[in-house]
C-alpha cells in the first residue's frame, strides 16, 4: 500500500481515538492544567520560552484547549487547530465569547495557514503522534515567520523511565485499595499501544531523537528546558497516584527558531 494511504487509515485511526476521549479527556491526570501551582508553572514555562509581548500564536492539536488557556492568559491572539471536530468542540465551549481564539478543523502535518504568518507555534503532546515528522517540521517551519520561535511539550509515552517502573508498582498497589481510575490515559490500553505500534515514534519520543529532526528542517536556536518544575507543582496539589504518575515518563520542552534574516532570534 503507497505510504499516503497508510497515513490515511493510521491517521483516522488516531483522530478516532481523540475524537473518544474528548468528553472524559479532562478529567484525566495530566491533561487539564490546574489552576494554582500547575498553572503557573506552565505559565513561566510558555513565557520563559516566548517572552513577555503579546504573539501571533499556531496552537497545533489544541485537544480541549487547556494549553490555549494558558497562551490566552499570556495576552496572545490565537489560532488553535486539531483534526477531532469533537475535541474542537470541548475547546470551542471552554473558551466562548473569547475573541482572540479562533479554533480550525485542521491537520497539524499540513495545516494550508499562509506562508509567515506567525510569530510562534506552540504543541502539547502531538509530536509523539505525528504520522509525518519531517512533513509537520517542515510545515511549521514554512508558516513561522523569520525570528519566529515553535514551542514543543512532549515526552517518551512508549516506556516508563526505570524510576517509573517503580511508580507504576505502587501505582497499581494503591489501585489495588481505591480501584481503578477509568479516565486514566490508557496509555496501556490495547488500542493505544495498537496506534503506538505503527508510529514513526512508536518506539518513543525523545528530545534525543528530535533534534536532529528539528535541525534537518532549518530551525536555529534550540533549546531543551527541563519539564520538571511542571511536575513538581503537579505533585503539590494532586493525590497519592497522581503524584506517583508524574514520575513515570520521561517529559521534555524544545524550543526552537526559524533564523531571521541577520541569523538571530527576534
Ligand atoms: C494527547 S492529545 C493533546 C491535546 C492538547 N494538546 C493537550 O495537551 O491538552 C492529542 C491531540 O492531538 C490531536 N491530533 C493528533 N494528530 C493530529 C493531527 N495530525 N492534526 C491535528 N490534530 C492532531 C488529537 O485530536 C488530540 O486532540
Amino acid at each position: 500500500m503507497p505510504m499516503d494511504a497508510r497515513n490515511h487509515h493510521l491517521k483516522e485511526d488516531i483522530r478516532e481515538y481523540w475524537s473518544k476521549r474528548s468528553e472524559t479527556f479532562d478529567l484525566a491526570f495530566g491533561h487539564r492544567i490546574q489552576p494554582g501551582p500547575e498553572l503557573d508553572a506552565w505559565t513561566a514555562a510558555i513565557r520563559g520560552a516566548l517572552g513577555e509581548a503579546p504573539r501571533r500564536v499556531l496552537e497545533l492539536a489544541c485537544g480541549t484547549g487547556e494549553v490555549t488557556n494558558v497562551l490566552l492568559s499570556l495576552g496572545h491572539d490565537v489560532i488553535a487547530l486539531d483534526f477531532s471536530e469533537a475535541m474542537l468542540k470541548v475547546a470551542r465551549e471552554k473558551h466562548a465569547g473569547n475573541e482572540r481564539v479562533r479554533f480550525i478543523l485542521a491537520d497539524a502535518e499540513r495545516t494550508m495557514e499562509p506562508d509567515e504568518s506567525y510569530d510562534a507555534i506552540v504543541c502539547r503532546h502531538l509530536v509523539w503522534t505525528l504520522t509525518e515528522p519531517e512533513q509537520a517540521l517542515a510545515d511549521w517551519f514554512r508558516v513561522l515567520r523569520p525570528g519566529g520561535r515553535l514551542l514543543v511539550f512532549d515526552g517518551n509515552w512508549a516506556r516508563p523511565t526505570p524510576i517509573g517502573r517503580l511508580a507504576l508498582l505502587a501505582v497499581s498497589a494503591v489501585e489495588r485499595f481505591v480501584g481503578h481510575d477509568p479516565h486514566y490515559d490508557g496509555a496501556m490500553s490495547e488500542r493505544h499501544q495498537a496506534i503506538m505500534g505503527r508510529l514513526p515514534f512508536g518506539e518513543g519520543l525523545t528530545a534525543e531523537r528530535l533534534v536532529p529532526l528539528v535541525e534537518a528542517a532549518g530551525f536555529g536556536d534550540i533549546r531543551l528546558m527541563s519539564h520538571r518544575p511542571i511536575a513538581a507543582a503537579q505533585r503539590r496539589t494532586a493525590d497519592l497516584r497522581n503524584r506517583l504518575r508524574t514520575l513515570l515518563y520521561r517529559r521534555f520542552i524544545l524550543a526552537a527558531s526559524r533564523p531571521s534574516a541577520t541569523g538571530g532570534r527576534a
